[in-house]
């Protein structure tokens, strides 16, 4: 219980840190891209004031300027306008050579537009280089380098990579695990039920001796010992059927019920009774039967544990739509909470002392894996009792 606990707890860990990192990421990133978009803002400060010297001017340093302020400006969008917003010079706007000169006069104005939504104009005075008198204006407008706009996209498409790739290696550590544990119990079960073999025909053998022997004829020993035989061969039925992939055979559900209970209700406190209904004496499902019993006595056992002294088990046989066969187990056992309903089925939980916490993810897994059914609590109540119930292919 308590590692089902702790890796839940490493899933909330892993996704705290997660989260941490992509907000440090979009944090970093906004920092970098703030920083950036003054430096943007300086160059291009900088190129009309360049601009503005230039056309102010009557020096012969112009081509200097020109060369290496206003034509350095290899990257930043920019378009100059003058005072009736008429384009008179652009940068680093990339029109394609075969658009018609209307279609790249579009262009550029809603290049334009979108400038000047972005960011304000920077103002270009124009004055008379001798009077010093002002008689006009141009404007210069720019947007976001291409490489500006790249980084402020970066930290979503880090976020959405990290999450992709966390996803599937989640998948794969989850199918790793699973393929694992399948290989844990199909070895597991197979070598038992190999080791299990050779003792068991060996005992039989010595159930002809003693058959023979004048000491014990007519005692009834070796009737017991035989059905004990018999017990332990379905127990090594089970194990190797486990172990490899049955072949599912269409079957009465009411006498194979009949047939567990009848082997059950001898075992168990007498003040405990076993019901069986079925809404026909003839419904068939299939099923692999010495792994089907095994599921039937593992819920019937711990419906068993549930009651404690006095009550009742009832197991109902029912159709279903969709060509199902229901089978209800019920017991007026002392129920389970929600905590614990959510957990039944891993492998390893237990309330009970002396239990391993296994009878139920055996049958889960008999009746998922080999069956292709289902098998869920159906209703629980403290104190009243728990119903599981079973769903399998009709025959
Ligand atoms: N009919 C029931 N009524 C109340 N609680 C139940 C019932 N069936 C199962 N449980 C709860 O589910 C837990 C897990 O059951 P499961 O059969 O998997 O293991 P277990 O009975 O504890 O041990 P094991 O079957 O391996 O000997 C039980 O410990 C019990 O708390
Ligand atoms: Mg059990």
């Amino acid at each position: 219980m308590d590692f089902y606990r702790n890796n839940a707890n490493l899933k909330w860990i892993i996704l705290a840190v997660s989260v941490f990192i992509s907000i440090g990421s979009i944090y970093f990133t906004e920092m970098l891209v703030n920083r950036l978009e003054e430096r943007e803002k300086d160059q291009v400060k900088l190129f009309a004031h360049a601009l503005e010297y230039t056309i102010n001017s009557t020096q012969n340093d112009i081509q200097f300027i020109q060369e290496e302020i206003i034509n350095k400006n290899n990257s930043i969008p920019i378009i100059n306008t003058d005072g009736r917003d008429s384009i008179l010079y652009y940068n680093n706007i990339s029109l394609n050579d075969h658009w018609s000169t209307d279609k790249k006069y579009e262009y550029l104005r809603s290049e334009l537009r979108e400038m000047k939504e972005t960011y304000p104009a920077i103002e270009i005075i124009l004055k008379d280089p001798e009077t010093h008198e002002v008689f006009g204006k141009q404007y210069v407008y720019y947007k976001n380098s291409f490489l500006l706009t790249e980084l402020t996209a970066y930290p979503y498409i880090q976020i959405l990579v990290l999450s992709i790739f966390g996803f599937i290696s989640y998948l794969a550590f989850n199918y790793s695990r699973t393929a694992e544990q399948n290989q844990v119990w199909v070895g597991l079960t197979k070598e038992t039920a190999h080791q299990l073999g050779t003792p068991i025909s060996s005992l039989m053998a010595w159930i002809e001796v003693l058959r023979d022997d004048p000491q014990v004829k007519n005692k009834g020993i070796v009737e017991e010992l035989e059905k004990d035989i018999r017990k332990l061969q379905v127990v090594t039925e089970r194990f190797s059927s486990i172990g490899s992939t049955p072949s599912l055979k269409s079957e009465n559900i009411l006498q194979l019920v009949n047939r567990v209970v009848s082997y059950l209700q001898p075992r168990v406190s007498s003040k405990i009774k076993i019901e069986v209904y079925a809404l026909s004496e003839s419904i068939q499902a299939m099923v692999h039967p010495p792994l089907f019993e095994w599921v039937l006595e593992n819920l019937c056992k711990n419906a068993v544990d549930a009651i404690g002294s006095t009550g009742t088990i009832a197991i109902k046989i029912l159709r279903g739509n969709e060509n199902k066969v229901l089978i209800d187990v019920s017991d007026t056992g002392r129920g389970m909470p929600k905590n614990i309903i959510a957990n039944v089925f891993k492998p390893g939980f237990t309330t009970k002392k002396r239990g391993w916490g296994l009878g139920l993810t055996l049958a889960k897994r008999i009746i998922e894996m080999y069956h292709e059914g289902k098998i869920f609590i159906k209703d629980s109540q403290e104190n009243t009792g728990t119903t599981f119930r079973i769903e399998l292919k009709s025959a």
